[in-house]
């Protein structure tokens, strides 16, 4: 029988969130937390899905694709499924179809919508997993475009952030108009962690928009500050200078919070880190609760994270810097 097993890695964001889906540069990680995805064909006609993540398992039984859309009240397994089931829509139009009687399992090591990238990370596996078992190889660059293609349609908007972290792995400087991300560094170190959240990325997406439609040359002005701190932070990236990140990751913050994305529980957060030592701190993601990323030395992210779990959040991840998605066996 055949099966797949594909792991994909989450993701952070250092810099640029927001700005990016305006077509400014971003810079992004891919973490060692996973979303894997098994695949079989299991017989018969239809589909199965099942999902596990922490707090969280459902199963799904469906004869066809279009079928395909569940009502639990579940806001974060309804935004699982739409991600899956968009990711086989596309697999199967690349494709010229699928065979019939899938089994898949999603199984992510951290909790859908909380802004580290748990989408993209699901359907860049949905989608290698759906490649491999019909014995399609694609490259990382056309799988990358794939996975962007999923979050624009589920989404509406989406830059191609998230998805190319999570393609090609390492720290990287994101550039939405271009194919090439290039890889400023292996990994390094950083704190980085969640606090569950109310809203998802979509919802947070438009919010800015509509504040940008009220108050176009202040908010154009807001963008144009987030691209230069990416801008001033590349080489630091390369140099791992975690003094003058913490300063632009502070600098950062305040520039999310003027759009509206940072609740006061996520400020107070921030600001305890750095009252406890951090260099610097800053919400993470779209924001509205969500992801957080601290810089500080290494020997200091065990206090980080005592505080920071002391406040209610979860911890992600001490560094930063993974490989990006793999074929783990077939
Ligand atoms: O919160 P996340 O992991 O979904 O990241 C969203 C980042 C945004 O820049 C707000 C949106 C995007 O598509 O880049």
């Amino acid at each position: 029988m055949k099966f797949v097993r594909v792991r994909a890695p989450t993701k952070v964001t250092l810099f640029g969130e927001h700005a990016v889906v305006y077509g400014y540069p971003a810079i992004a990680a891919a973490i060692p937390k996973f979303v894997e995805i098994s695949m079989r064909f299991r017989g018969g006609d239809g589909f199965a899905i099942v999902f596990e993540a922490p707090r969280l398992r459902a199963s799904i039984n469906r004869v066809e694709l279009p079928t395909l859309s569940v009502e639990i009240g579940r806001h974060d397994v309804e935004n699982f499924v739409a991600y899956v089931k968009k990711s086989l829509e596309i697999c199967a139009s690349s494709i010229g179809g699928l065979d019939k009687g899938l089994e898949i399992r999603v199984k992510s090591e951290v909790p859908p919508s909380i802004g580290l990238g748990t989408s993209a990370a699901v359907s860049v596996a949905t989608l290698a997993a759906c490649l491999e078992i019909h014995g399609v190889k694609v490259g990382r660059e056309e799988l990358a475009k794939l996975g962007w293609r999923v979050e624009r349609e589920v989404q509406g908007a989406a830059s191609p952030m998230d998805t190319a972290t999570v393609v090609l792995g390492g720290i990287r400087l994101i550039d939405p108009k271009g194919v090439n991300h290039e890889l400023l560094r292996e990994e390094m170190e950083a704190l980085v962690g969640f606090v569950p959240r109310k809203s998802t990325t979509a919802a947070l997406v438009k919010q800015v928009n509509v504040l940008r439609k009220r108050v176009p040359h202040v908010v154009d002005g807001v963008m144009e500050c987030i691209a230069r701190v990416v801008e001033q932070s590349i080489d630091a990236v390369r140099k791992a200078d975690l003094e003058t990140l913490g300063m632009l990751a502070n600098i950062n913050h305040g520039l999310l919070q003027a759009l509206g994305v940072v609740p006061e529980d996520m400020d107070r957060l921030v600001h305890s880190l750095r009252r406890a030592g951090a260099l610097g701190a800053k919400v993470s993601g779209a924001g509205g609760g969500g992801a957080f990323i601290a810089f500080a030395p290494s020997n200091e992210l065990e206090v980080l994270a005592r505080v920071a779990k002391a406040l209610g959040a979860e911890i992600a991840s001490m560094k930063i810097g993974w490989l990006g998605v793999e074929v783990l066996n077939t």
